[in-house]
């Protein structure tokens, strides 16, 4: 394995995180291992690292979760610095490690494609079916990120996914002493009215892009959107909930347009959530 310092410190780790810190040593770019279909969507940006000499380098933690654990990773090939990117990497636990569990509320009505692993998943004392099911959870935000970027919403591009693990464009940016900071979550912000009004009316966008896909995020709160700069990205997207299928669609659109809507309140935009509820769901059909 070749020498290699990163040229990046990760600046804005998560506060009190008991997560391990910075990984081992550099290792070689999964990207070549990963097949083709578990790769994001084409036409890929142009910041995408392929080469097969690429080293990825853990930097530390962005922000120890529920379910998940999301590092900051520099993928680069050494000595080319045109050829270096800062990536998200979201790792879910399996089942057994996670301190929360999703009712079943979400998945009603998905589909499953393989009926092996649904039995599985279902059988809630088997290793297998653990991580099955953590498995589950890592496939459907990578679809669903990947149909999302496709049409145009301001998620995270996804860059691979491999097993458990998501490689998602870094939102954030890098400072003039290099640092990597990343973008603060909604809640941790205070706009000022012309950018509070503007960012109401890309959440807007944003969701009515998920329902003219037949979604809703179900889980859309102001923790789960990122400020970047004067852009907001939706992020944190594993449960989606099909508004047609599940019978409890509806009712997590409402809570998402509730949850928004009691944000924007809350920092002076006068907002109403049936209304934008009905503007919501009217786009699903
Ligand atoms: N692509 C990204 N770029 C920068 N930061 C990110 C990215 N994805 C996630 N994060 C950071 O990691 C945190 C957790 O991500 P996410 O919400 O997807 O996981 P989670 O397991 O649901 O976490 P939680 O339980 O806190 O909701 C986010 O709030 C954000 O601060
Ligand atoms: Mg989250």
């Amino acid at each position: 394995m070749p020498q290699h310092t990163p040229s990046r410190q990760i600046l804005t780790l998560d506060a009190g995180s008991d997560a391990v810190g910075p990984g081992p040593d550099p290792r070689w770019s999964t990207w070549p291992s990963v097949a083709k279909g578990l790769r994001g969507p084409e036409p890929r940006p142009a910041w995408v690292v392929t080469a097969a000499a690429a080293l990825d380098t853990e930097l530390g933690v962005l922000k120890t979760g529920k379910e998940a654990d999301v590092f900051l990773v520099e993928r680069a090939v050494p000595d080319d610095p045109s050829r270096s990117v800062l990536l998200a990497a979201k790792r879910y636990r399996d089942t057994e490690h996670r301190q929360f569990h999703r009712a079943d509320t979400y998945t009603a009505g998905r589909r499953e494609r393989r009926s092996r692993d649904q039995r599985a998943a279902a059988d809630r004392h088997s290793a297998w079916g653990r991580s099955v099911r953590a498995t589950q959870w890592a496939d459907a935000e990578f679809a669903t990120l990947c149909a999302l970027w496709e049409a145009g919403a301001a998620v995270p591009y996804p860059v691979q996914i491999d097993g458990t693990e998501l490689l998602l464009e870094f939102v954030g940016h890098v400072a003039d002493d290099g640092a990597a900071v990343a973008a603060p979550r909604l809640a941790q912000t205070r706009p000022a009215p012309e950018l509070l009004a503007d960012w109401f009316s890309q959440l807007r966008t944003a969701m009515g892009v998920l329902a003219r896909l037949g979604w809703a995020h179900g889980d859309l709160s102001p923790y789960n959107v990122l400020a970047d700069g004067e852009r907001l990205v939706v992020i944190d997207l594993p449960q989606v909930v099909d508004l047609v299928a599940n019978p409890f669609g509806a009712d997590l659109l409402h809570r998402d347009c509730r949850n928004i809507c009691a944000w924007f309140s809350s920092r002076g935009l006068e907002v109403d959530a049936d209304e934008l509820f009905a503007e919501v769901f009217a786009q699903a059909w």
